[in-house]
């Protein structure tokens, strides 16, 4: 099963009945498994979880730590970027080079990098003052 089917599959399980929008996460780790999210809402709005969130704690939980692809997919009009949190969460576990597929389930895709999509990010070599 390749990065984009996976996708498509677990959007189907996404909970979104706040937003009404569904979100499907899949991450291609440095083992070669596929580990899949969705975003999962919460009555207590700030409490939900964006897809790539899910998929980067299922891909924690099997203890691994470096994604190799990512691809996002929604129904939205145009490929959605994911927002600033995950971009921070993907840069954790994934090199600036790593290639992330932004995908519509009409078919649209973008491709861009885990480095595009969040330069200067945020990491601990910043805290290092040795
Ligand atoms: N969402 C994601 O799961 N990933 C993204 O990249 C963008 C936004 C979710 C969060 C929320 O459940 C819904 O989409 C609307 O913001």
């Amino acid at each position: 099963m390749d990065l984009k089917i996976a996708a498509q599959a677990v959007r189907e399980n996404a909970y979104a009945p706040y937003s009404n929008f569904k979100v499907g996460a899949a991450l291609r780790g440095s083992d070669g498994v596929i580990y899949v999210g969705c975003n999962v809402e919460n009555v207590a709005y700030p409490e939900g979880t964006c897809a790539e969130a899910g998929a980067i704690a299922a891909m924690n939980a099997a203890g691994v730590r470096e994604i190799t692809e990512a691809y996002v997919i929604a129904d939205s009009p145009d490929p959605v970027p994911p927002c600033g949190g995950c971009r921070q969460k993907l840069a954790e576990f994934a090199a600036k080079d790593v290639p992330v597929t932004l995908a519509t389930t009409d078919g649209i895709e973008r491709q861009t990098t885990v480095g595009n999509l969040l330069p200067g990010a945020f990491g601990a070599g910043h805290m290092d003052r040795s």
